[in-house]
């Protein structure tokens, strides 16, 4: 841990960011117009590279309305074959570098039909459907707690003021609960309507590691899912990458509009 956070001081020259902002496939445009350094993960001293297309894979950081911002450009999946503990490692380096605020965003598929692709939804709630968790090994009890409490894992009060934010944009903003498979086969129509059944409203293969790790260290947090497209069986369409990341550039200025008003905000 020492090695990267003394390493990206260095780079950055000891830019201490407040606001950690994680983008999902295809919102990787958020950063198209901003001026700030970029840090590449192969550069990093201990990060993993992500594989996947529409996934960039460097640090960003810049400034927004005065609160200085790190930016994931691109995430690792538990699908690319790391394991949580690479995936979750960037979090534990944000809490390092000073960040108190993460906020995670993902594209997900939809389980139900008035959830719509191209709606953004904030995640009020995770069911972890992969039966892995970040926090198995021995606790460093100097980072958290050994059974860290879930009930505020996307902070309420965070949440009340995301929704302000899409009110005063004229944002149409959902809320709903994450369910998270491993992947990278997307679900069948009978997994569909069994997350339906079980309370979920959107699906995705991200997101709640990294939430998991952030709540445990006691940083505050937030998710958006962009919605790219229905899940299998609530159309008839067959489901693509290529469609997911689509999704992200139709959405993007939406999307733009709301994270920057949130960062305003917090
Ligand atoms: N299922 C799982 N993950 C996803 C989907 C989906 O339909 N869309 C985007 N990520």
């Amino acid at each position: 841990m020492h090695s990267t956070v003394d390493f990206i001081n260095k780079k950055n020259n000891n830019f201490k960011p407040d606001i950690a902002l994680v983008l999902g496939s295809g919102l990787g445009e958020f950063t198209k117009n901003l001026n700030g350094i970029t840090i590449p993960y192969s550069d990093i001293p201990n990060f993993k590279t992500s594989t996947v297309k529409g996934h960039n894979g460097s640090l960003f950081f810049t400034e927004l309305f005065n609160k200085r911002l790190v930016v994931m450009q691109g995430r690792l999946h538990f699908y690319e074959g790391y394991n949580l503990s690479d995936i979750t490692y960037p979090i534990k380096v944000f809490k390092n570098l000073g960040v108190k605020t993460v906020i995670l965003t993902n594209a997900a598929g939809s389980v139900k039909k008035d959830l719509k692709p191209s709606d953004l939804m904030l995640i009020s709630d995770h069911i972890n459907f992969t039966s892995k968790n970040p926090l198995i090994g021995p606790n460093d009890d100097t980072l958290g707690e050994r059974f860290p409490d879930m009930s505020d894992i996307y902070t309420k009060s965070l949440r009340d003021i995301v929704k302000q934010c899409a009110k005063e944009t004229g944002t149409d903003l959902k809320e709903g609960v994450y369910i998270m498979t491993t992947g990278p086969s997307y679900e069948t129509p009978a997994e569909v309507r069994m997350f339906n059944i079980l309370g979920a409203d959107a699906v995705g293969m991200s997101t709640v590691p990294e939430a998991i790790v952030s709540n445990y260290l006691g940083l505050q947090t937030i998710g958006i899912s962009l919605i790219s497209n229905y899940a299998s069986g609530i159309s008839d369409t067959k489901l693509n990458h290529a469609e997911v990341v689509e999704m992200g550039k139709v959405a993007a200025s939406k999307f733009t509009k709301l994270i920057n008003a949130i960062i305003e905000k917090i």
